[in-house]
């Protein structure tokens, strides 16, 4: 396997390019199964979630191919409604061929996804939503039966918590469902507002974008489309951390600022200098100011994102003060603590809760670690590229989930990173 090596405490000046999001980019392209014909999306990251994505939908009868950003995928003659668990138990996004699926075909059997390294990743809401739709779900031998006899029927479904893939599922089945939907408290990710123009320049009428309740009124057929994936918010705030924590000035170019909006004043509340307009932020992080300890609490969007937490936590142990961490969205999302406290880092744990002591910048010292869930690993890349000396990340196709040309990126900034077989 290979790992990642980084020589840390160089500064990062420069440009990065943001790719589209991947948390975007898997919806859309389970959405290409509501309609036959040839659907374009631009701006899809080559990232192994993709390809994973991609690799169910052919084993469902979808054609697709891949010219630089773009991809072509035709559904018209998908002819299989089982997702098998080999394909889903690497990637739970997969259950998002739940709903386009239902809606198309009537039936679906799909892999339980299981838990992963950060939790449970339950999606009973998603069967609860389906149910009020008039599908029948059956678990068994780990796997979700579902089907109805004829068309969804509209009907109203409320989410206990905003689930993300929970809402786009289920927007997704209610398009071509019979009579209206309406989704109470949806979640509002900038992805599911990506999803919402997406199915509207497919035909679908969807009412209350970017809130949280959505009103669908089902159509009978959809028609293939055109549409851009959004920037990554995610891989966007990574690369801010990134620069905070090493010391430097950069440019993020072809993101979104406005998808951002709790990240830039946390960093703002550090002592950063940090500005967004148009589709570039820049960060100004001077080494000689210390950093303030500023506390976070991960709420859906637009709160603080989870997605970041772990990032931002690896910025903290470089303060000069304290910072109370607190992760409301995933019961086990302090995988990265141990790593970090490998590098020097004081942090302590209480439940839901991580207070971490500043060591002021320079603080951390390089050392082996190991990645284990994609966000984890880029705060150890971040610890990496602020700490002094050698820093070796093993099991990084964790990162190469999420992250599209990680090491060209960070060296364009000026980082002394590469990768080596283990
Ligand atoms: C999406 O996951 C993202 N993945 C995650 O990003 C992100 O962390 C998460 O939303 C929260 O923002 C994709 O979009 C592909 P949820 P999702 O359903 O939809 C509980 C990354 O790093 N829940 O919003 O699976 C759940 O356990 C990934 O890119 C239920 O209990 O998250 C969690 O505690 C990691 N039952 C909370 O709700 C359900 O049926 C939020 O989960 C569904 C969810």
């Amino acid at each position: 396997m290979e790992k990642l090596v980084i020589e840390g405490g160089r500064e990062l000046h420069g440009q990065v390019r943001i790719s589209g999001a991947k948390n975007a980019a898997l919806p859309l392209i389970t959405a290409t199964l509501l309609a036959k014909g040839v659907h374009v999306l631009r701006n899809v990251p080559d990232l192994r979630d993709t390809r994973t994505i991609l690799r169910l939908l052919e084993s469902l009868g979808v054609t697709w191919e891949r010219q630089g950003h773009t991809l072509r995928i035709d559904a018209t003659d998908l002819n299989c409604s089982e997702a098998s668990y080999e394909l889903v138990k690497t990637m739970r996004a997969s259950v998002l061929v739940l709903g386009p699926l239902l809606a198309r075909l009537g039936r679906a059997r799909v892999s339980l996804p299981g838990g992963c390294a950060i939790g449970a990743r339950p999606i009973n809401f998603h069967i609860l939503g389906f149910e009020q739709l008039g599908v029948t779900c059956r678990l068994e031998h780990g796997y979700v039966d579902a089907e109805i006899d004829g068309r969804l029927q509209g009907n109203t479904v409320y989410f206990d918590i905003p689930s993300v893939t929970g809402t786009e599922n289920l927007l997704m089945a209610a398009t071509l469902a019979q009579g209206t939907t309406l989704i109470k408290n949806a979640a509002r990710e900038p992805e599911i507002g990506n999803l919402v123009d997406m199915l509207i320049g497919m035909g679908a009428e969807i009412e209350g974008r970017g809130t949280d309740l959505l009103t669908i009124h089902g159509v009978e057929e959809l028609q293939a489309a055109d549409t851009a994936v959004i920037p990554d918010r995610i891989e966007t705030g990574t690369y801010l951390i990134a620069v905070a924590a090493a010391g430097g000035e950069a440019t993020m170019t072809h993101c979104n600022p406005g998808h951002l909006p709790a990240l830039l004043e946390k960093l703002r509340a550090v002592g950063l200098e940090v500005s967004g307009q148009d589709d570039e932020i820049t960060i100004r992080a001077l080494r000689q100011r210390p950093l303030k300890g500023v506390d976070i609490k991960t709420m859906p969007y637009p709160g603080y994102p989870t997605d970041l937490q772990a990032q931002f936590m690896a910025l903290m142990t470089l303060s000069n003060q304290t910072a109370v961490v607190n992760e409301t969205i995933f019961e086990n999302r302090f995988m990265h603590v141990a790593e970090l406290k490998r590098m020097g880092a004081d942090i302590r744990i209480d439940g839901h809760t991580a207070v971490v002591a500043g060591l002021g910048r320079g603080g951390l010292t390089g050392a082996p670690v190991m990645a284990t869930d994609l966000r984890a690993s880029s705060s150890l890349v971040i610890a990496g590229l602020a700490a002094s000396g050698r820093t070796e990340i093993s099991r990084i196709y964790h990162l190469e989930r999420g992250y599209e040309n990680l090491v060209s990126k960070l060296s364009g900034l000026g980082a002394r990173v590469w990768k080596t077989q283990e």
